[in-house]
């Protein structure tokens, strides 16, 4: 593939060659040098239009990792706020020679609008409510790394689906690779196309971490919800927080993961995402190792 804009547009050997371009950074990157000079000739920008932590600083640190030159970008503090557009943001930071572009916006499909424009590499670090990518390889990874493989495993995502990219990526991904998906949540935070995408629904959390070997648990994204569509976050609680009490009632362990930001108390409890059976801080640390090797990979494709 030309660009990263989506785990649909990927096939499940574009994934095998992520995953093992990552196993061999994952090793780099515990070595006492962690870097390499790989992209020396390589200039990466990060736009980023929405708020982030965990993804803009894991990009950043993959970049410098493969040694590119990297600039930063963050919308708040730019001349997109004196009505600048997209486009002649991206044309002028091009005119800079900038080979890759990482891009999160707000809209859906920003990242393909994007490619069709200019001419530079784009990874899509989130468009709205649509796709995630690297958050869903990063998250396969994680699973393979925790139980061997993701083939034949049976992953719950669980709560504010409606709203979530992480979870369209995270379908789309563990499809490919031969996973069963579930989601569990309040029927007014799953949207109605998600049967056609053979994923089946299951409103009762009991039930749904019965079912599984994963659960994927879900940040309810309060930014993003009309109050219509959502139960009072005491009910969320109630009904889909997952706390150590359900877990240790399900008579086996489940590996529990998160993308993060966490809301702790809300969709899950503290003493659940610091546990031993939690792999959020794993997903963390495979972010770099999957982010090097998806630009590395972009970058092979750049004539230089
Ligand atoms: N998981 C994730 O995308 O986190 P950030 O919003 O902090 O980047």
């Amino acid at each position: 593939v030309e660009h990263l804009l989506g785990i649909k547009y990927l096939k499940q050997n574009d994934i095998d060659v992520i995953f093992k371009t990552a196993d061999h950074f994952k090793e780099v990157i515990n070595r006492p040098i962690k870097k390499v000079p790989s992209l020396r000739d390589i200039t990466i920008a990060n736009l980023f239009f929405e708020n982030s932590t965990r993804t803009k600083l894991s990009f950043e640190l993959a970049e410098k990792r493969l040694s590119a030159d990297v600039i930063n970008f963050s919308a708040s503090q730019s001349s997109v706020k004196k009505g600048e557009t997209l486009i002649d943001t991206v044309n002028n930071i091009l005119a800079m020679k900038v080979d890759i572009v990482v891009m999160r916006h707000g809209n859906v499909g920003a990242g393909v609008f994007l490619s069709k424009h200019v001419n530079a590499k784009i990874i899509n670090a989130g468009d709205g409510t649509h796709e995630h990518p690297t958050q869903a390889l990063l998250d396969s990874y994680s699973i393979r790394e925790k139980l061997g493989s993701v083939k034949g495993k049976k992953i719950v995502i669980v709560g504010d689906v409606l709203h979530s990219r992480v979870a369209l990526s995270n379908i789309f991904a563990l499809q490919l690779q031969g996973a069963e998906v579930k989601v569990c949540g309040p029927t007014t935070l799953i949207p109605k196309y998600i049967t056609s995408l053979g994923v089946q629904v299951e409103t009762n959390l009991k039930k749904a971490l019965e079912w599984c070997d994963v659960a994927n648990v879900l940040r309810v994204q309060h930014e993003r919800m009309d109050i219509k569509y959502f139960p009072s976050t005491r009910e969320y609680t109630q009904l889909f927080g997952i706390n150590q009490d359900i877990l240790d009632n399900l008579g086996k362990k489940i590996v529990i993961m998160h993308p993060g930001p966490i809301n702790r108390g809300v969709e899950i409890t503290s003493a659940v995402a610091d546990s031993n059976n939690s792999i959020i801080l794993n997903q963390v640390e495979n972010g770099v190792a999957i982010r090097m090797a998806v630009i590395y990979l972009l970058a092979q494709q750049i004539k230089r």
